[in-house]
């Protein structure tokens, strides 16, 4: 009897087999592209900018760590405390300031771990325009966390819209606490040098940050993942 089961368990896990980036891709095309843009090319006007639902999936391959992908996917945390349009997730606190209405974000579909395996190795695949990114360009470095600080709040300015840690920082951007584990530093390098280049409309300030600084930022996202904010 129990080598019936085993057998039926076996047959059962053969046909879940789904792993390969062809089923990500159907998957991807059936339950994700109502929100994600899969092809490019990025919004090019505010009112495109205002009706994107979710982040640009198309440089995918290019932008995020695999590992990391694989396991949000199937428990997926907000990354941007007040979604992806600002304006739309904020009201005004008794104080006259910002705050986050709860109520107007809904939770990410989240897949299973065989999904989840294929989904992301089809978006490994996705690399739009990748003449913006240099292999190598980032070379790790050493920075103390204190450095990291004053150039991300006081030089840069850069805490007025991104999170160092949950619940301190600017709500309109992406949490950078996690932006360590979650993105490939190639990427991050190209995209702080010109975000416009990536996302012409995005709210991101071009701060025309030279190759020292931008070393400087990778080694901080990384100093923070390192300390296990999430
Ligand atoms: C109803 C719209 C919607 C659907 C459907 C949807 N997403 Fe998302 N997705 C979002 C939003 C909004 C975010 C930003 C989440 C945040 O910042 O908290 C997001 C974030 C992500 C991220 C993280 C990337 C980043 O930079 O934040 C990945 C990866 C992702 N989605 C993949 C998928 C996949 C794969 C599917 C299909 C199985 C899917 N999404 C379906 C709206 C959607
Ligand atoms: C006016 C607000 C604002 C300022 C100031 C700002 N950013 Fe951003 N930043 C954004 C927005 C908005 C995005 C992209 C949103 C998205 O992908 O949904 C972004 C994206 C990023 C990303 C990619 C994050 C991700 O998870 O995809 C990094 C890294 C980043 N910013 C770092 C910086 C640094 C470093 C500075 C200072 C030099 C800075 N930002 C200044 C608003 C800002």
């Amino acid at each position: 009897m129990t080598h019936i089961k085993y057998l039926v368990a076996a047959v059962m896990l053969a046909g879940a087999n789904i792993a390969g980036a062809e089923d990500g891709a159907a998957i991807l095309q059936g339950q994700c592209a109502s929100c994600h843009n899969l092809t490019g090319p990025a919004p090019a006007t505010l009112q495109e900018l205002w009706n994107r639902k979710g982040p640009d999936l198309f440089y995918a391959g290019l932008k995020y760590k695999a590992a990391w992908m694989e396991v949000w996917l199937q428990k997926p945390e907000r990354i941007r405390p007040a979604g992806m349009f600002y304006p739309d997730h904020v009201k005004s606190d008794a104080e006259g300031g910002d705050e986050i209405d709860d109520s107007t974000l809904v939770a990410h579909p989240a897949l299973p771990a065989p999904e989840a395996k294929a989904v992301t190795a089809a978006l490994m695949e996705l690399k739009g325009k990748a003449e913006l990114v240099t292999a190598g360009a980032y070379t790790p470095g050493t920075l103390s966390r204190s450095s990291g600080e004053m150039l991300f709040d006081k030089f840069k300015g850069c805490l007025a819209c991104h999170e160092i840690e949950p619940g301190y920082g600017g709500l309109s951007g992406p949490e950078v606490y996690t932006a360590g584990q979650r993105l490939q530093e190639d990427w991050l390098a190209s995209y702080l040098r010109d975000p416009h280049a990536w996302d012409p409309k995005v709210f991101m300030p071009n701060k025309h940050i030279n190759e020292t600084d931008t070393r400087k930022f990778i080694d901080y996202f990384h100093l923070l993942s390192e300390e296990g904010a999430k």
